[in-house]
């Protein structure tokens, strides 16, 4: 009985180390054969937030996202972007939607993915610095309500603007066991834009402590080969993972895509193809069957995803016809490479030129924005550097004299008051439009005076409407947006709706 088991267990051994063997050659001359190891490229969907913010302004409610959300949770995706940006804005103004319930709702149907979000550094979701005590809790409420995930950028790529996010997430990090934070860089394109200076940057942003980079190029500036140089670059200078951000606006994404992903990128953000192109991101089943068979294989299985997009695409159709989704989007927008100004900008611009009755001007205007670009030390063009320099160069070229007129938003960028640009700006330009007047070169938060905690002030001022402790988040934000949801949101409760109230007669429709 015993020499029998011995014996048993000799064959058994054999057998191991020919199985071994075979996998062993087997791996070996696949090695041979691709000469790369497998490196599956992990894809982050974005449907539920820069896509639809990109094709139908941000509109997409909850209610169509939920049904979808089993299905996407098996598919197996770095991560899925439901939040930040403007999804929080539009849920409140136009959607009348708590943004933090729909956080909630989506972390429990995604029981297997990470959730990611975008966040503006010192700006949090909104459109001014805040002191260290709002981001704090603003990081902290966002973890605790569902995301895993959060990608902090800023728009003149100060890095002094994304400290304190980042070390709010390590914080939570380390207290709860989640959170991650991604730093992500705002692509551009001008002559302090090296590969040395993204380099650099890359550097820095490990030091920091951030878990993961991101290159944002929210314009589409980003070519195929230049992707290629600036993955490697990264690649080489820094050991936490790169992750490529970028928009169809231009045409070339999915091509940039392919040469960053060869170039060792390990995450691309994608969207399922119903919500992709024009100025959304590549298709995800695209990507996914461009790697299939390669050592960039992701994995992902076809059959799951066409279920999302077959999901999607009744919406889609909806959406078009309603006049949400505009084929203007759809497109390509060459102009925005010869130009090297965001699709939006230019749309934007666009109707600026319209209401002055000056669409004539429309070609000087555009001449103009990459010189006062220059004038003020040569920002990246993004939420809200674009629009100052937009708006600026309108103004240069209406006015018939450069600088003649100033916007405020302008006069604050040349004060330092949104941190401190790459070049150095226009001195005779300083001089021209805030004459005399005292710089900052500190952070945008102490520029404007946000260096003393201001969570209690806030909560003060809106404490009548207080239901959760993230409602004191959405007024620190956005005061009087939020303010109307709250009193929407009262209404509803008590079935009294105050936007119809009588006044004149103090009743109330029931
Ligand atoms: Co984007």
């Amino acid at each position: 009985m015993a020499k029998k088991e011995t014996k048993n267990e000799a064959v058994n051994e054999a057998k191991v180390e020919k199985a071994e063997k075979k996998s062993t050659d087997k791996k070996v001359a696949k090695k041979a054969e691709n000469k790369i190891e497998a490196k599956p490229v992990g894809i982050m969907e974005t449907v539920l937030r820069d896509a639809h913010q990109s094709l139908i302004a941000t509109r997409m409610p909850t209610e169509v996202m939920l049904p979808i959300v089993e299905t996407m949770d098996k598919v197996g995706y770095h991560a899925v972007e439901c939040w930040g940006g403007a999804t929080f804005d539009a849920s409140l103004r136009f959607l009348k939607e708590d943004p933090w319930e729909r956080l909630r709702k989506l972390r429990d149907g995604f029981k297997n993915t990470k959730l990611q979000m975008l966040f503006r550094g010192q700006n949090i979701l909104g459109y001014r610095p805040y002191a260290d005590d709002v981001v704090y809790a603003f990081v902290e409420k966002s973890i605790a309500n569902g995301i895993d995930v959060i990608r902090i950028f800023d728009c003149l790529n100060d890095i002094r603007n994304l400290q304190a996010a980042v070390d709010a997430t390590n914080k939570i990090k380390k207290q709860e066991g989640r959170g991650e934070s991604q730093i992500a860089l705002s692509y551009t394109l001008g002559d302090a834009y090296t590969l040395e200076y993204w380099a650099d940057m890359a550097k820095k942003i490990e030091e920091m402590g951030a878990d993961s980079l991101c290159i944002k190029d929210m314009a589409g500036l980003l070519v195929p080969y230049k992707a290629a140089e600036l993955v490697k670059t990264l690649k080489e200078s820094t050991k936490i993972p790169v992750q490529l951000h970028t928009h169809y606006t231009s045409g070339v994404a999915s091509m940039t895509y392919l040469k960053a992903v060869e170039a060792g990128v390990d995450v691309i953000d994608c969207a399922i193809s119903p919500f992709a192109l024009g100025t959304s991101q590549p298709a995800t089943e695209v990507m996914v069957e461009t790697f299939k068979g390669t050592p960039y294989d992701t994995g992902l299985d076809q059959k799951i995803l066409a279920q999302i997009a077959d999901y999607f695409r009744p919406y889609r159709e909806e959406c078009i016809e309603s006049g949400l989704m505009s084929t203007k989007v759809l497109g390509v927008n060459i102009k925005t490479l010869l130009y090297q100004v965001p699709g939006g900008m230019l749309s934007n611009m666009v109707s600026q030129l319209k209401e002055q009755n000056a669409e004539d001007k429309y070609q000087d205007v555009l001449e103009e924005i990459p010189r006062v670009r220059k004038d003020c030390g040569e920002p990246p063009l993004v939420t809200p550097s674009s629009q100052i320099v937009g708006t600026q160069a309108i103004f240069n070229v209406l006015m018939g004299e450069r600088y003649k007129m100033a916007t405020g938003e302008f006069k604050d960028l040349l004060r330092g008051n949104y941190g401190q640009t790459v070049k150095p700006m226009n001195e005779e330009v300083i001089q021209k439009v805030i004459p005399g007047e005292k710089r900052s070169t500190a952070r945008s938060a102490e520029a404007t005076g946000h260096d003393k905690p201001e969570l209690e002030s806030l909560e003060a001022e809106m404490k009548q409407y207080k239901q959760q402790d993230e409602d004191v988040l959405s007024y620190a934000l956005f005061p009087q947006v939020a303010t109307d949801y709250f009193k929407y949101r009262d209404a509803q409760q008590t079935k009294v709706d105050v936007s119809v109230a009588d006044t004149k007669n103090n009743a109330y429709p029931v």
